[in-house]
């Protein structure tokens, strides 16, 4: 049987970097290698890939860079690991062999001799090249920022997953696996649902943001299915996800230079962009728009969904349209049950708004969405960013109605009970619980500590656990809006707009 492997890059991932290192006494293993890879094993196989140009150089012997290797496998053995092989590129890149990364010759090789299952494995590394080499192969790179990753963090090609160190991959690869017990979804769940996308099918699944229904981008009679069993409008353009930066430049005619930025700064993440789009993208997708809504998740299922199904996946949240979006599965089953396919349990969304969406159509960046990454963070790194007073959006954004995200019950905006709702049953939504809140049948409080991101994240579950009181009213606490409160007070006043 085929099992998956991580790939490790030695130096700056595992030990210091500390140039070509010729004798074991040089070996300094970060504090948490160990422990981390440890973990790993449990579930992959482990080998190290590592280019060592200092022998073509002249700088040190082949011997020597054995004998370090070797310290290093036995070093990991007396703690329990195993690490299956070393594979050693002793040349120059300008020698012109088929071995030094990114060229996948050993991962080749690793799948021959060893059954690896590189479509499941990991490549984790602090040079661009180490995830170029995961590209190469199928697998998913994981870049860290030791070792020499930050200094080479702006030569990386497109989006990647970038973590601090080789501990943070550790977990966000394990946090990828059937056996976590947040997720209650399984590999073989995730091959299904990959394969019902394939054929046409309709698949509601896990993003950081909300839960989404997708379906293949190119398939307009799957993507007409979303619409039905939402039951959207069909001018209302879907959000496109997408597994890597070649997927996303498919998809689009121009990709503007400050778009490229914002995307290597927060993709896999909750950011939305709007480019012009490619011919080939459908117009049922865009809602006969010329342009194209691009995101890559950061959710381990959904990029798994997304590198198996091997196309781009077309996705609005998963609930029926203008009501409150799923932050899990159980939501998503309440809301659509027997009319999707199937249902990929990836645990609650932590970011729990959805994306923010930017738009490049115009002449400058405007802001179609407050989402999941805070306008200020955007502006930060591309200046500023236009917002679009009322109406002045609607021919770029067919998508923005007054009144969507909205519960059942009437919700009002404001720090009081208004008149007409004294005496009946009245719940309240807030930041933090205020002194008087005996006046209210029940209390959301979002987040104790009047942390903005945790409220994000309890938002919709709250505002569904109040629907469900059989309240007259739901009183809304306004929140600052500065980070991610813009995104909650936007959400708040569609929920509260007049039907
Ligand atoms: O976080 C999210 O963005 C979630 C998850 C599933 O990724 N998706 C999501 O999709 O919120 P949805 O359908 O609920 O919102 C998509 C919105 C549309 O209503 C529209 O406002 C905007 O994205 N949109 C999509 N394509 C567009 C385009 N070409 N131009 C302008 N706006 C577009
Ligand atoms: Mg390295």
């Amino acid at each position: 049987m085929s099992r998956p492997a991580v790939f490790l890059d030695r130096d700056g991932t595992l030990i210091e970097d500390r140039g070509h290192l010729s004798c074991p006494s040089q070996v300094q293993f970060f504090p948490t290698t160990v422990d981390a890879l440890r973990r790993l094993s449990e579930d992959f196989l482990l080998f190290i890939v590592t280019n060592q140009s200092g022998v073509a150089e002249g700088l040190i012997r082949a011997e020597a860079v054995e004998e370090v290797n070797k310290y290093i496998v036995t070093r990991l053995q007396a703690d329990g690991i195993r690490i299956v092989q070393v594979y050693v590129c002793p040349h120059r890149r300008s020698d012109g062999c088929q071995c030094i990364k990114p060229q996948p010759y050993f991962l080749h090789q690793a799948a021959q001799q060893y059954g690896v299952d590189l479509q499941r494995s990991f490549v984790i590394g602090d040079h661009p090249h180490d995830v170029e080499l995961a590209r190469r192969v199928g697998a998913q790179g994981v870049y860290v920022c030791s070792g020499h990753g930050w200094k080479h963090f702006q030569e990386l090609t497109g989006p990647q997953i970038v973590v601090p160190d080789i501990r943070a991959a550790a977990e966000w690869i394990l946090s990828l696996l059937p056996s976590s017990a947040q997720w209650g979804c399984s590999a073989q769940q995730i091959a299904q649902a990959a394969q019902i996308i394939r054929s046409g099918g309709v698949v509601a699944f896990p993003t950081e943001t909300v839960y989404g229904l997708g379906a293949n981008v190119f398939d307009r009679s799957a993507v007409e299915q979303i619409f039905q069993i939402k039951n959207r409008p069909r001018h209302d353009p879907l959000i496109v996800h997408v597994a890597d930066w070649e997927q996303a430049k498919q998809l689009v005619r121009e990709f503007p230079e400050s778009a490229q930025m914002l995307a290597r700064r927060f993709w896999p993440g909750p950011l939305t962009l709007v480019l012009p789009k490619h011919p080939t993208v459908p117009d049922e997708v865009t809602g006969g728009l010329p342009t194209v809504a691009l995101r890559m998740p950061n959710h381990a299922v959904a990029l798994a969904l997304l590198r198996q199904a091997g196309l781009p996946i077309a996705a609005p949240s998963a609930n029926p349209f203008g009501r409150v979006s799923p932050t899990s599965a159980d939501h998503v089953r309440d809301q659509l049950g027997e009319r999707v396919e199937m249902i990929l349990d990836g645990g609650p969304c932590w970011v729990g708004v959805e994306s923010t969406i930017v738009s490049f159509a115009g002449s400058s960046p405007m802001l179609l969405r407050p989402g999941g990454v805070p306008l200020e963070q955007i502006e930060a790194l591309i200046g500023p960013v236009h917002i679009p007073g009322p109406g002045e959006s609607a021919p770029l954004c067919p998508g923005r109605f007054p009144r969507h995200y909205a519960p059942h019950t009437p919700v009002r905006l404001g720090w009081e009970i208004p008149a007409e709702a004294k005496g009946k049953r009245v719940g309240l939504l807030c930041l933090q619980r205020p002194p008087q809140a005996e006046q209210f049948v029940c209390v959301e409080e979002l987040s104790p500590s009047g942390d903005l991101e945790q409220a994000a994240a309890n938002l919709y579950a709250a505002l569904r656990r109040l629907d469900q009181m059989a309240l007259d009213l739901i009183l809304a606490h306004p929140l600052p809006e500065v980070g991610m409160g813009r995104a909650i007070m936007d959400r708040l006043r569609k929920a509260s707009a007049a039907s």
